[in-house]
C-alpha cells in the first residue's frame, strides 16, 4: 500500500457502495465508486457499454479508471466485482490502498442482487447458477488481493463499515486517534 486509501473489492452485492459511503463519512474521505466514474466518463451505463463494447472494453476501461486514480489520497473506493480480474488491476489496487475484501454467502447475494436487473453478467437463464460459478472462479483472486476481508452476510452496513475503519486506523498507524 502506497496511497492512504480504502480500496474495497467483492462480489456484486456484496455491499461496496454502500458501505463504502458509510466509511468516508467516518473517516472525513471522499468516496468514489469506480463503475460510475466509467459511466460519467463514457456516457453510457454499464449495461450499455458491455452490449455495445464488450466485457472487454469494459475492462479496459476500468485499468483506465484505475490508474487515473493513483495519484488520490483519503479516498474510499467501491470497485466493480469483476476489477481483481486483471494482473495489471491487482496490483495497481494494492497500490492504491488498505484493499478490503467484502464477502457474502452465495444466497446473501443472490437476493441483494436480484433487486435490480441492471449486472449485464447476471442477465442469464440462470442467475445463481452464474453468481456461483463466478465466485469459485475469482475467490482465490479476491484472497491474494485483500489485506482484510469483513463478511458482511450477518452483518448491518453500519457494522461492516465499523470493522473496516477499525483495520484502517490500524494500517494507516491511526491507531491511537480517536
Ligand atoms: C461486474 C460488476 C459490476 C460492474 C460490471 C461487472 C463484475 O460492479 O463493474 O457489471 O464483473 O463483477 P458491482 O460489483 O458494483 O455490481
Amino acid at each position: 500500500m502506497t496511497g492512504t486509501n480504502i480500496v474495497l473489492i467483492g462480489f456484486m452485492g456484496s455491499g461496496k457502495t454502500s458501505v463504502g459511503r458509510l466509511v468516508s463519512k467516518r473517516l472525513g474521505f471522499q468516496f468514489i465508486d469506480l463503475d460510475a466514474v466509467i459511466v460519467d466518463r463514457v456516457g453510457m451505463e454499464i449495461s450499455s457499454i458491455f452490449a455495445a463494447a464488450g466485457e472487454d472494453q469494459f475492462r479496459n476501461l476500468e485499468t483506465d479508471a484505475l490508474e487515473s486514480m493513483m495519484h488520490l489520497n483519503r479516498c474510499v473506493f467501491a470497485t466493480g466485482g469483476g476489477a481483481v480480474l486483471r494482473e495489471r488491476n491487482r496490483v495497481l489496487l494494492k497500490q492504491l490502498g488498505f484493499v478490503v475484501l467484502l464477502r457474502a454467502d452465495e444466497g446473501v447475494i443472490f437476493e441483494r442482487v436480484s433487486r435490480n436487473s441492471k449486472r449485464p453478467l447476471l442477465q442469464t437463464p440462470n442467475p445463481k447458477e452464474t453468481i456461483s460459478r463466478l465466485i469459485a472462479a475469482r475467490n482465490h483472486l479476491y484472497e491474494e488481493t485483500a489485506e482484510f476481508v469483513v463478511d458482511s452476510t450477518a452483518l448491518s452496513h453500519a457494522e461492516v463499515a465499523e470493522r473496516i475503519v477499525q483495520a484502517a486506523r490500524n494500517a494507516f498507524g491511526w491507531q491511537h486517534a480517536a
